[in-house]
């Protein structure tokens, strides 16, 4: 019998990669069938790179000053990506805007985590902005990636409640801690074909998902 191979990965970061950390321990305890095929990083100093060798990924730095604009940019890393046979691209704090012509190529098969609850506090700074609005609650997003920045349909969400005397640092954590329960399972979704990009809107498990995506309970 043919067995199907395990979802192939590429993830692209540029810092922590603590998501990255996170999708490799999933795979490492078998939450998660697929394998990462590469990590490239736009920052030769970004520390996620070590975390990729110390697993034994193969590792890609592309950094801006390398090409004479994003245009370039875009070209060699979708190269890269397609030489990896990526079958998804996962984006884990990336922090270069995609030109649309690179989106266009990966559509359907790119995906990014957000930390808020989309569509609030796209862009940056969001647990600075969650406490200066005095919010109740903050939380994260996975969403496919469209040409709006931020904007693509929403897969999955996670919430906190905001607690007194919370500060950004206290934030990042706790966001971090859903950010890292999130990303593997719905990327083991789409591994067991549970969830699907399709005209009509996102399917998981065949029913077309609301506008904010499924909400997870993480404990
Ligand atoms: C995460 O908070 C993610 O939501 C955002 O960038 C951050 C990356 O963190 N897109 P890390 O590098 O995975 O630790």
């Amino acid at each position: 019998m043919q067995t199907k191979q395990p979802l192939k990965l590429v993830v692209l970061i540029s810092g922590q990669g603590s998501n990255l950390q996170a999708i490799i321990d999933a795979i490492t305890n078998k939450q998660l069938d697929a394998t990462i095929s590469a990590v490239i990083s736009d920052k030769s100093e970004a520390y996620g790179l070590m975390r990729a060798k110390e697993a034994s990924i193969a590792t890609r730095i592309l950094t801006k000053e390398q090409y004479p604009n994003r245009q370039e940019y875009d070209l060699a890393l979708t190269k890269i990506i397609e030489e990896y046979q990526a079958d998804l691209v996962i984006l884990a704090g990336f922090m270069r805007i995609l030109s649309p012509e690179f989106v266009k190529h990966f559509v359907g098969r790119i995906l990014n985590i957000h930390p808020s609850l989309l569509p609030n506090y796209p862009g940056l700074n969001t647990h600075e902005r969650v406490l200066a609005a005095a919010d109740k609650q903050h939380g994260v997003t996975v969403h496919f990636v469209t040409e709006e920045l931020d904007a693509g349909p929403v897969i999955a969400q996670a919430t906190l409640q905001i607690l007194p005397n919370e500060t950004t640092e206290s934030l990042k954590e706790r966001i971090h801690h859903l950010e890292h329960q999130l990303y593997p399972l719905v990327i083991q979704w789409i591994s067991k074909g549970k969830l699907l990009f399709t005209p009509r809107g996102i399917l998981l498990d065949n029913q077309l998902l609301p506008a904010n995506g499924r909400q997870i309970i993480v404990q």
